[in-house]
């Protein structure tokens, strides 16, 4: 009789552990989960600072860039350049577009590639 407490006790360690390590392995997974997102969140919001302007958010081109003549990134004309060719375009600058290597690392320039691309993919 008296042995049911005890293991009730351990029981309910039990689940306080199994709950512990639960949490724990969501976290450690949100934490996984979290690491690949800051690059390309960070490429999105540098886009949406330097780019956007005259591309538009979603590489369209805004009012301002039409009256640019910006290409629509997402076109194949665009997305056909060799990433070598997007990253000199966005660092030296191209008729109307500005130079941007004063401004932006090398590491930036390169994600700003591989957002270029994205906005293809998600078309
Ligand atoms: C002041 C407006 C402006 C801003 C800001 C701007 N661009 Fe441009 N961009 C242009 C114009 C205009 C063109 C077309 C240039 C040409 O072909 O003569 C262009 C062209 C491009 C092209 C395609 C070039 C080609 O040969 O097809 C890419 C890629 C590009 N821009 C990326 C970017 C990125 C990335 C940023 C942010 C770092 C950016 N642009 C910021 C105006 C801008």
């Amino acid at each position: 009789m008296n042995q049911d407490r005890p293991q009730h006790h351990m029981a309910f360690g039990t689940i306080i552990l199994l709950l512990l390590f639960v949490g724990l392995t969501l976290f450690v997974a949100s934490i996984m989960r979290a690491n690949p997102v800051p690059d390309a969140a960070a490429s999105g919001a540098t886009f949406r600072t330097k780019c956007a302007m005259c591309h538009g958010q979603d590489g369209a081109g805004s009012t301002v860039g039409k009256s640019m003549n910006v290409p629509d990134l997402r076109s194949p004309a665009v997305q056909k350049l060799p990433d070598a060719q997007l990253a000199q375009i966005i660092s030296e600058g191209k008729g109307g577009m500005p130079s941007f290597k004063g401004s932006l690392s090398e590491d930036q320039i390169h994600s700003l590639v591989s957002y270029v691309r994205s906005l293809h993919q998600k078309k």
